[in-house]
């Protein structure tokens, strides 16, 4: 009786399933050629990507090896890159129950100026070897999701363009070299295309071992030789891209007279940009000169802060440059909190390094920073799926920030104290400890 009832469910079953089956193949049969187009299309590839480190992997096929470690790369062994990331994972969010909150408050404000959400896209230099679009294309995924950009002065777009092309909040970061006519001339340009603020990079007073550059022979501009034209035939599209809109120097190093045709290792590009003579005097220069708040970007040290803040400097941005300076410099989040201490009420604290999940910014807000620049998580998007890439970093990072916060029990940005944060170290290495 049970084996006759079992025999009929199996054959009914088999009716169901095997027209359901055929109604599938036929709609998927149907609709192969646009799927197949939109699978193959690279943004739609990074439009799938579940996370950044799902970007970074399409993104390293997607580019020449070359420029993949120009973004990758860090400095000597890449301990102070991998700490970045490891410090932060090694931070645990210890959640608020039955709070009760319905609507998330990822609203903050950098110096004055409100933004939707505490993130901003860190300023790269050189981000058009990556995609022609470069700087305008982050700025404007960072933009479109209410976020703050900042712009290198080595960067590979003009400060004009990335204003037009992405008229959203904006700071400009610049390098001072030994050309103060070349400085002056960049800041008046940037105030003229509304740039509120001037980020001072302070920790490159030469450039860092980055060895993967060497290893590769990396010069600006790209040197043809055998091993870049075997790079570029694995890499068609990146390879018909960049032939037809390179984007090869820097604003600065155009202003500066640079040639195209002289190609010159990326560390001696970088040393060229940077006075080695650069100190506390120089800030009170650039103040002079620049008629906004100034902020120091590649502080790790309390006393550095203080000082900075005994100036008049309105921010510090707490970074080790994503561990590609100092090789043996601490992570940003493990210094971050003492930072916060000694200025936390004096200037604005941002954070920057190993930012790859949007519960990093939890912790990082937690322990006191007021949002976090992104730079390679950014990047590996761009790589990956050109604008449509970066904007599905940006959206992921916000994405991840707003359930974390949710899971965490934080109905806002402001909310978000120590209280939250717990060293999953069993040995307190690092980072910070609940009382
Ligand atoms: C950078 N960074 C950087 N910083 C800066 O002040 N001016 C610059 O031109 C550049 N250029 C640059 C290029 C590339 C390819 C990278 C990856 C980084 C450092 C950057 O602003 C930021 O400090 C780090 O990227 C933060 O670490 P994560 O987010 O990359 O881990």
């Amino acid at each position: 009786m049970s084996a006759q009832r079992n025999g009929r469910a199996r054959a009914v079953t088999r009716a169901g399933f095997l027209p359901m089956l055929a109604r599938q193949v036929r709609t998927d049969l149907s609709t192969a050629p646009v799927a197949l187009r939109r699978r193959l299309a690279a943004g739609a590839r990074a439009q799938r990507a579940g996370n950044i480190a799902e970007l970074r992997v399409l993104g390293a096929r997607r580019v020449p090896r070359t420029v993949f470690d120009y973004i990758d790369g860090a400095a000597g062994d890449e301990l102070t890159a991998e700490r970045n990331q490891t410090d932060l994972r090694a931070l645990a969010v210890i959640p608020r129950v039955l709070t009760g909150t319905v609507d998330l408050d990822l609203t903050t404000t950098v110096l004055g100026q409100r933004l939707a959400i505490p993130l901003l896209g860190a300023p790269t230099g050189l981000t058009g070897l990556v995609h022609h679009d470069g700087e305008v294309a982050v700025a404007r995924a960072v933009h479109s999701a209410g976020g703050l950009y900042v712009l290198s002065s080595a960067g590979s777009r003009s400060i004009d363009d990335v204003a037009q092309m992405s008229p959203g909040p904006r700071w400009f970061q610049i390098y001072v070299g030994p050309d103060r006519g070349l400085v002056q001339s960049l800041l008046g340009r940037a105030r003229a295309a509304g740039y509120s603020a001037l980020m001072v990079t302070v920790d490159v007073a030469q450039a860092g071992a980055r060895e993967r550059d060497r290893r590769n022979g990396f010069t600006m501009p790209p040197r043809v030789t055998a091993r870049s034209i075997a790079q570029g035939l694995r890499r068609p599209r990146w390879s018909a891209e960049f032939i037809s809109r390179p984007r090869i120097l820097s604003q600065a190093a155009l202003l500066a007279g640079a040639s195209e045709a002289a190609a010159r290792p990326l560390a001696e590009m970088i040393n060229s940009q940077f006075d080695p003579a650069l100190s506390w005097t120089d800030i009170g220069w650039l103040q002079e000169r620049w008629d906004g708040p100034i902020v120091l970007k590649g502080i790790l040290r309390a006393a550095d802060a203080e000082q900075a803040a005994r100036l008049g400097v309105a921010g510090v941005v707490v970074s080790n440059h994503g561990g590609r300076q100092l090789d043996a410099a601490p992570s940003s989040i493990s210094v971050l909190p003492r930072v916060v201490d000694a200025v936390g009420g004096e200037l604005e604290v941002y954070m920057d390094g190993g930012v790859r999940r949007g519960v990093d910014i939890v912790k990082a807000l937690a322990l006191g920073a007021r949002a976090c620049l992104s730079g390679r998580a950014l990047l590996y998007g761009l790589a990956a799926g050109g604008p449509a890439g970066a904007a599905r970093a940006v959206s992921l990072l916000v994405d991840e920030l707003s359930l974390a916060m949710t899971l965490a029990g934080a109905g806002s940005v402001a909310e978000l104290d120590r209280s939250w944060i717990a060293n999953a170290h069993s040995d307190g290495r690092t980072g910070w400890s609940t009382e």
